[in-house]
């Protein structure tokens, strides 16, 4: 059974929090800076990606349209910050305070998504009950056409996911790399 909303997110944001920990790690090589950032950017990417789909259809809802118009701005922002990370050398002084601030407004957003949009959707969205698996089936299709700068090692739980969705339509080959 897939876990409720709020507890996906949660978990994409503790992923993500730690990725770019990892990233502001001054012993780290340049060969593991690369490697966790294509996999934060992919991660990062099809979340942002997957959450913007599944609010699309309820965005319009007048309690809902403030939360989910801040939820896109935070994802604009996100984006803008992560394309001048991947542009700057890993390692660097620049590197570091590039990965600090995206740390910083993805640290934001996610208190924000959990403490704002979270019991909004649960009190103004019908569908909030579906949302879950919506969600987790767009990430697997975002992360699914995503392409990746060299070949990553799947989390298990994404690979997890990921073996669930293809028993169920057959997209994915059953492997350990994307
Ligand atoms: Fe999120
Ligand atoms: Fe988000």
């Amino acid at each position: 059974m897939t876990a409720d909303l709020p507890t996906l997110l949660r978990r994409d944001h503790a992923e993500f929090h730690r990725e770019l920990t990892l990233l502001l790690d001054p012993s780290a090589t340049v060969a593991d800076l690369q490697d966790g950032l294509d996999g934060l950017r992919l991660g990062l990417i099809a979340h942002a990606e997957a959450e913007d789909i599944v609010l699309g259809p309820i965005e319009t809802s007048p309690r809902l349209v403030d939360a989910i118009r801040e939820v896109r701005s935070s994802h604009l922002a996100q984006e803008k910050a992560l394309a001048t990370l991947v542009a700057t050398r890993p390692g660097t002084d620049a590197w570091r305070v590039h990965a600090h601030y995206l740390r910083e407004i993805v640290g934001f957003h996610a208190r924000h998504e959990q403490a704002q949009l979270m019991p909004a959707l649960r009190d103004h969205a019908p569908t909030f009950p579906s949302l879950a698996g919506l969600f987790a089936t767009e990430r697997l299709r975002q992360l699914g056409m995503l392409v990746p700068s060299q070949p990553i090692l799947l989390p298990p739980e994404l690979r997890a996911d990921r073996d669930r969705f293809a028993q169920g339509s057959g997209q994915f080959e059953r492997s350990e790399m994307l």
